[in-house]
C-alpha cells in the first residue's frame, strides 16, 4: 500500500505549524512533509509530532526548488491525504514603498509557488484527499496599501474555486480558507518595508488554533470557502455587494484606525 504523506508548506510559523500539528492529532498520514526555508525552525515543530516527518528545507520562490519536490513525490509515488499551502507572506505600503523584489516574491510564492506544488501533488490525491490553499479575505475587494498582496489572494480564491469545480468526482475537497487577520509573524514580516506602518492595527485578530481548527472543519463539510469568522464572512458579503470602490474606502479609514 502506498505511503500516507500530509504536505505541508510554511510548516515552520504561524497556521502552517498549527496545520501540522492538528492533522498529526488526526492521524491518517503515516508522514509529514514540512517545507520551509528554516530548517531549524521545521526541526522543532517536527519534534512535537507524533507523527514522523521528514523536514524539507526550501525556498519556493525558486522553481527549482519546487521541482525537486515534486521529483521527490514522484519517486516516493505516496498517497498525499493532505496538501496545506499555508506559505506565503505580504508587504504593507503602496506602490513606490513596495521594492520591485518584494512585490515579485509575493507573486512567485503566493500563486506559483501554490500552483506548482498543487499540480505536483494532484496526481498523487485521491477519494478523501484534502487541499487547502490559505487564501485570506484581503481576496475579496481590491485593496491599496496591501495591493499586491490582496491581487495574488484573489488569484488564490479564483484558481482554488475553479480548481474545485475541476475536481468534481474525484473525491477530493479543496479549500479556500479566507481568514481575517491572525497573530502570526505575518504582521512583523509585513512592516518589514518602507512604509510598514501604512496599515496601524491588524484590529480583531484570531489566533492560529482558531482558524486553523475552523479550516479543517470547513474541509470536511465540502465548502469552497472557510471565512473562519464572523468579520470575515462579513467582509465577503460586502465584497459581492459593494462597489469595489466603497470598500476600498472603508478599507482605507479602517487601516488608518
Ligand atoms: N496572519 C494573517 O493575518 C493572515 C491572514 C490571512 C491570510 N494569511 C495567509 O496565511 C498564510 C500563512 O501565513 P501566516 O500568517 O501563518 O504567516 P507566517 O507565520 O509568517 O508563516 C509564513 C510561512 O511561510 C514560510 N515562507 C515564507 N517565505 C517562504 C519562501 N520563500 N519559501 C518557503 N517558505 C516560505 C515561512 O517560513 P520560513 O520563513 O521558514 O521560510 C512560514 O512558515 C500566508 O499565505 C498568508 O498570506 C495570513
Amino acid at each position: 500500500m502506498a505511503k500516507r504523506i500530509a504536505v505541508i508548506t510554511g510548516a515552520s510559523s504561524g497556521m502552517g505549524r498549527e496545520f501540522a500539528r492538528q492533522i498529526d492529532l488526526l492521524q491518517q498520514a503515516d508522514e509529514l512533509w514540512l517545507i520551509a526555508r528554516r530548517d531549524d525552525a521545521l526541526r522543532e515543530v517536527a519534534a512535537d509530532l507524533t507523527t514522523p516527518a521528514r523536514c524539507l528545507p526550501a525556498d519556493l520562490t525558486d522553481a527549482a526548488a519546487r521541482q525537486a519536490i515534486a521529483d521527490a513525490l514522484d519517486a516516493e509515488a505516496p498517497l498525499v491525504t493532505h496538501l496545506v499551502n499555508a506559505a506565503g507572506f505580504g508587504k504593507f505600503g503602496d506602490w513606490r514603498s513596495i521594492d520591485e523584489a518584494d512585490a515579485e516574491a509575493m507573486i512567485e510564492l503566493n500563486c506559483r509557488a501554490l500552483v506548482a506544488l498543487t499540480r505536483a501533488c494532484l496526481p498523487h490525491m485521491g477519494r478523501g484527499s484534502r487541499l487547502i490553499q490559505l487564501c485570506s479575505a484581503s481576496a475579496f475587494t481590491p485593496l491599496p496599501h496591501l495591493n499586491v498582496y490582496a491581487s495574488t489572494k484573489a488569484f488564490v480564491l479564483s484558481y482554488t474555486r475553479a480548481l474545485r469545480w475541476e475536481l468534481r468526482g474525484s473525491g477530493i475537497t479543496a479549500t479556500a480558507v479566507c481568514p481575517t487577520w491572525v497573530k502570526t509573524r505575518f504582521e512583523q514580516v509585513a512592516r518589514r518595508s518602507g512604509a510598514g506602518q501604512d496599515v496601524r492595527h491588524l484590529l480583531g485578530a484570531q489566533e492560529a488554533s482558531t482558524v486553523v481548527s475552523r479550516a479543517l472543519a470547513a474541509n470536511r463539510a465540502h465548502l469552497a470557502v472557510a471565512t473562519c469568522s464572523p468579520q470575515a464572512l462579513g467582509l465577503r458579503v460586502l465584497g459581492k455587494v459593494l462597489p469595489h470602490s466603497v470598500t476600498m474606502a472603508g478599507w482605507d479609514a479602517v487601516r488608518r484606525l
